[in-house]
């Protein structure tokens, strides 16, 4: 296939390291809190709401202003524009004003001369409250109908129809806790006031533009008066997509109020509680399918906790309605999702978004299906995976580039799977208290923003006299490496080597109106927006090398030994200083805009996504049936990244992503009481995957065939968080070592994270079952 123009020099698909690699590990790299302090530097806590739901009757703030080293306290009343915070609807206040919707909300914020003093202060505030009824859990939600927007329904086919014809036909439920982000740099801000009102703010955000208009809106500036710039975040996942802003937000309040420089690092246990995780959701379903296992029809019923507002919580449960068929062909089916509205902290973006559980509900499907004909598992996915002429997904796109059967069937014979799978039932034969369990479950994750507008991205390259590039885009770094995919794009434009483009901060003064760096589509969007830009000036310069030594501008070629123009070689350096002379403008603005997608919302019908990335996993665990505890023995995994941009990246990416997927379903499991305090607020009592939980044996191989059947740029797909549903195969594994405890009694009822209480008690729930 022709890589749609791409003529590789060198610089891509190679596997560099980490632009920040050696800045990481010396620790000289530069987070917002590693910022030398300015003078007259204020520090910031908020205050927050101890209990939940309540009316607020007043807020006594004597205390706290009173407090040693305390400058200024401000509330709601303080806010020149709007009290909101949200990326969408309108409904995040900066400050509650008279109803508490959640604890851990804030009411106040303090800055003072240091972060003991403004935390200390932070503590000292009074709010007379009246409580009000909490729903805290999915069930009491779904009990109250109190929901953030309506139901929706994603159908195509007569499900009902195809049900009541199936020769089997099969219900059950699963229900999926939440997850935290554990960004190791919690959510930070550092805002410095300017002339004339404006104001410069270093965030940890992902969406750098959206905290620019949020500060604006708050402040009643215009976008132009504010600059918002990150270098880098420490890890974000999602959790820095739109929770970034209130810290932003309120950093820029009290520069704008004092005229003083002020930042705000989120103590780890306030960060806990007040910014949102990964939703949990509860799931419903009914399948018919024929005796080898074919779905027939199948309806998938699908309940989120969003919490307190709206924020992504759209999107969020629309990607779980895209991704509740996963790989399968569902020949009738209906998907429908309930969003539900609880007095809980707001759920928002968490890698994969959404799409892991619709996947976790799918994937479910197939074990109970496989369960209950005495069925291979593997045999029944496989026996549904999308073909052609049966290609269409519930949203209506036909998928055109399905490579999943090909990448299950090399990593199946790669893995010996049966050998294996015999292997594990000798070892469950002959073993009382140890129980093994193996799967092997496939991706499908389609890239693209489902919503269409924000597929887009702009870049700005500048070529220096001396022949060193600066390179700006609209994407954040969080750790994923879009800095470096995008500096080897460009150098690659050159042929040049990559150390001679310096990597920038992203800033909303060079590239405006961007969208934030998610969906995994930092490198596909920046990536080709930079291209875009580089090549503008390659064409300037091939001209004006075409112009000064002869020869056509398409005979220039740019090499590695420098550019030869009809005959000459000329080191680039050298052509860029000449260009300069030459009076040739060596910068350029990029811009992409994703082809080809469309989508209307109101019927879920459409072309949400430009392609998708693939990938299946094989895992092995083992349990111990008398203390619950499980271990992850060997992953194998085969992930398709197109035509990479850089494999070592790459591989980083898979393996954190499953390491990060197994802790959501092993694990993390996060507690809260009646009134929707989170109790497990620190790595006390919510335990993240450490180096010891590694499975012992992981083999990850990106595959080598892999291309991108569209053209993305160089042809490379999305790596971001296709790789976190992976780990589906470990709870899959899991599911099947419990139900080797009590063999013949069918498909334990068993729900993740799978700690070792779950594991108990879906081993004692299988025993007690009859037959
Ligand atoms: N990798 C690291 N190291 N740190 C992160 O915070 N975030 C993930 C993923 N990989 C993340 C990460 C999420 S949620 C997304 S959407 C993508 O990176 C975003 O970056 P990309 O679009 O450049 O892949
Ligand atoms: Mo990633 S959840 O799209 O930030």
């Amino acid at each position: 296939m022709a890589d749609a123009g791409f003529k590789s020099t060198g610089a891509v698909n190679r596997p560099l390291h980490h632009d920040s690699a050696l800045e990481h590990v010396a620790g000289t790299a530069r987070y917002v809190d590693d910022m030398p302090e300015a003078p007259g530097l204020l520090h910031l806590a908020f205050g927050l709401a101890a209990d939940g739901h309540a009316k607020l009757l007043s807020l006594d703030l004597e205390a706290v202003r009173a407090a040693p080293g305390v400058v200024i306290v401000l509330t709601a009343a303080d806010i020149p524009g709007v009290n909101d915070v949200s990326p969408v609807k309108g409904d995040d206040k900066l400050f509650a004003e008279k109803e508490i919707l959640y604890p851990g909300q804030p009411l106040f914020v303090v800055a003072a001369t240091s972060v003991a003093a403004a935390r200390r202060a932070a503590r000292l505030g009074k709010a007379e409250v009246e409580p009000l009824p909490a729903l805290v859990t999915i069930d009491q939600a779904l009990a109250a109908e109190s929901a953030i927007e309506d139901t929706q329904v994603m159908a195509r086919g007569d499900a009902a129809a195809a049900l009541a014809a199936a020769p089997h036909r099969l219900t059950g439920g699963l229900e999926m806790g939440g997850q935290e982000h554990f960004y190791l740099e919690g959510q930070a801000a550092f805002a410095t006031p300017g002339e004339g009102g404006q104001l410069h703010v270093l965030s940890s955000t992902q969406h750098p533009s959206e905290v620019q208009h949020l500060i604006a809106k708050v402040l009643k500036l215009s976008h132009a008066d504010v600059t918002v710039e990150v270098r880098r975040m420490g890890g974000a996942f999602g959790g820095k997509e739109t929770q970034a802003a209130a810290y932003a937000v309120a950093c820029a309040l009290v520069a704008a109020k004092t005229g003083r420089p002020a930042r705000i690092r989120a103590d780890r246990d306030d960060d806990m509680a007040m910014t949102g995780k990964r939703h949990d959701f509860a799931v419903r379903y009914d399948v018919g399918f024929d005796d080898a296992g074919r779905i027939a029809g199948v309806r998938i019923e699908l309940a989120s906790r969003c919490g307190a507002t709206a924020d992504l919580s759209s999107a969020i449960n629309d990607r779980a309605m895209f991704h509740a068929d996963n790989c399968y062909w569902l020949p009738a089916v209906e998907i429908v999702s309930h969003r539900l509205k609880t007095h809980t902290v707001s759920n928002t973006a968490f890698r994969g978004f959404g799409g892991p559980q619709g996947m976790m509900a799918i994937e479910r499907v197939m074990d109970a299906i496989a369960a209950a004909r005495g069925l291979d598992p593997l045999a029944v996915r496989w026996a549904n995976l999308y073909a052609p002429g049966r290609d269409i997904t519930p949203y209506h796109m036909r998928v055109e580039d399905n490579v999943a059967p090909e990448l299950i069937e090399e990593l199946a014979e790669r893995t010996d799977y049966d050998v294996r799978r015999a292997a594990v039932a000798a070892f469950n034969a002959s073993h009382r208290v140890l129980k093994k369990g193996l799967a092997l479950t496939p991706v499908k994750f389609g890239i693209s923003f489902t919503t269409t507008h924000l597929n887009q991205a702009g870049a700005l390259v500048l070529l220096h006299a001396d022949g060193s590039i600066q390179l700006n885009h609209g994407g954040t770094e969080m750790g994923q490496g879009l800095m470096i995919k995008v500096a080897q794009i460009v150098a690659d434009v050159f042929a040049v080597p990559v150390e001679r483009v310096r990597v920038t901060s992203t800033r909303t003064d060079k590239v405006p109106n961007t969208s934030a760096t998610a969906a995994s589509s930092g490198a596909d969007l920046n990536g080709m927006a930079a291209y875009n830009a580089a090549q503008q000036i390659r064409a300037r310069l091939a001209d004006f090398a075409a112009d000064r030594f002869g020869g056509a501008p398409e005979a220039v070629r740019f090499t590695g030994d420098g550019v030869v123009a009809n005959g000459e070689i000329v080191p680039f350096e050298a052509l860029c200083r000449m260009a300069h002379i030459g009076r040739i403008s060596l910068s350029s603005t990029g811009f992409y805009a994703t082809p080809k997608i469309e989508y209307d919302r109101a019927a879920h019908r459409g072309r949400p996504f430009l392609y998708f990335a693939y990938g299946a996993a094989l895992s092995e665990v083992v349990i111990d049936t008398l203390t619950g505890e499980h271990r992850v023995l060997a992953v194998d995994i085969l992930h398709d990244v197109g035509h990479s941009l850089n494999p070592a990246i790459d591989l980083g990416q898979v393996e954190g992503g499953f390491i990060q997927g197994m802790g959501w379903l092993t694990t993390e499991e996060l507690v809260y009481d009646d009134r929707g305090r989170l109790l497990t607020h620190a790595p006390s009592t919510y335990k993240i995957p450490t180096a010891s939980d590694r499975p012992r044996r992981m083999d990850i191989r990106l595959w080598e065939r892999g291309r991108n059947a569209e053209a993305t740029i160089h042809r490379s797909k999305a790596v971001g968080e296709p790789p976190f549903m992976l780990a589906i195969s470990v709870f899959s594994a899991l599911t099947h070592a419990v139900a080797a405890a009590a063999p013949g009694k069918g498909l334990p009822s068993f729900d993740a994270p799978a700690t070792p209480e779950r594991i108990l008690a879906a081993i004692e729930e299988l025993k007690a079952r009859d037959g």
